[in-house]
């Protein structure tokens, strides 16, 4: 048993098994989180570091605060107060820190790509924090361990994927997740932001999201990318509500004890209205409690993988 790689680059390299397994050690972290003592000593001594290039809310403090939890030290690396400014390369600034004893390394940035380049070039075990429009592999574990503590099954699920799935790293992510689990997924956007090749994935494609919506167990709503995207995706924000924004009379379509998610930071009123956001429905920030103890797990299943 164990992870078969000392890196989480992305959904794409695991398989069934080892995403179980994720799910599985996570809902047991979960229980320890529960407790008056959160705190478990299974990776006292070990380092992990933060490297962010992109701003962050939810993954970088529940990485924080899972490495926390797992008794490791913890340093947030800030590359606005850094050497990277002089100039320093990503792989001479990942080689410093792994230098000073980083573990974990723990990257997000703006190019596709990155954790792949940082794996090959590092001893520590790189976990992928959002890398481009490429994949968030601990987003997409988060949900679908949300999706089986709520449903208690993924397996045969229709799960409606809905907005900017061209630009989006958790939208690829969850798709590779999904059907690995048996899921079956539907996305639901503007051709311009859903191009038919992504039927290769094995997906159905809707540009009418009544149709998409119609019977969906999962409504999962992304944020438009609009720092990752040109102009002319969509004419104004107000057109992309009306035709592509989950509203209470929108959810109606889809069956009635489905569940809205959404990995934040939302748009409200662009993507999503508040009454949708906040209504009994919504799990959203069920799947922020979640992700402490998903990247929990992910920590402690890499630190048992031998080099
Ligand atoms: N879902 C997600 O990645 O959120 P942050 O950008 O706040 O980390």
């Amino acid at each position: 048993m164990g992870l078969k790689s000392k890196d989480l680059v992305g959904i794409k390299a695991l398989d069934a098994a080892d995403i179980e397994q994720i799910l599985d050690t996570a809902a047991g972290f979960k229980d320890v989180l529960g407790r008056d003592i959160k705190k478990v000593p299974a990776l006292r001594g070990k380092t992990t570091v933060n490297l962010f290039y992109e701003p962050s809310t939810r993954t970088r403090t529940s990485f924080e605060l899972a490495a926390k939890r797992l008794s490791t030290d913890v340093i947030n690396f800030s590359v606005s107060t850094s050497s990277v400014v002089k100039g320093e390369s990503l792989r001479d600034t990942a080689l410093t820190i792994q230098a000073l004893g980083a573990d974990f390394i723990v990257v997000r940035h703006p190019c596709s790509g990155v954790a792949h380049f940082l794996a090959n070039n590092l001893d520590a075990s790189v976990v992928n924090a959002g890398d481009g429009t490429n994949e968030h592999p601990t987003q997409a574990l988060l949900d679908l361990f949300t999706i089986r503590e709520k449903k208690g099954v993924i397996r045969g699920l229709e799960v409606a994927i809905v907005g900017d799935i061209l630009h989006s790293r958790v939208a690829k992510s969850n798709i590779y997740a999904l059907k690995k689990m048996g899921a079956g997924v539907r996305l639901i956007g503007p051709p311009t932001l859903v191009p038919d090749v992504l039927k290769d994935l094995d997906v159905e494609i809707y540009s009418d999201m009544e149709k998409g919506l119609k019977g969906a167990d999962i409504v999962m709503m992304l944020r438009i990318q609009v720092e990752r995207q040109g102009k002319g995706f969509f004419p104004t924000t107000v057109e992309y509500f009306r035709n592509w924004g989950l509203t209470p009379e929108r959810l109606a379509r889809a069956k009635e004890s489905a569940l809205v998610m959404h990995p934040g930071p939302m748009n409200r009123g662009v993507e999503i209205s508040s009454d949708v956001a906040d209504g009994m429905r919504s799990v959203i920030l069920d799947q922020v409690t979640n992700g402490l103890a998903v990247r929990m797990a992910v920590l402690y299943l890499l630190a048992g993988v031998k080099g």
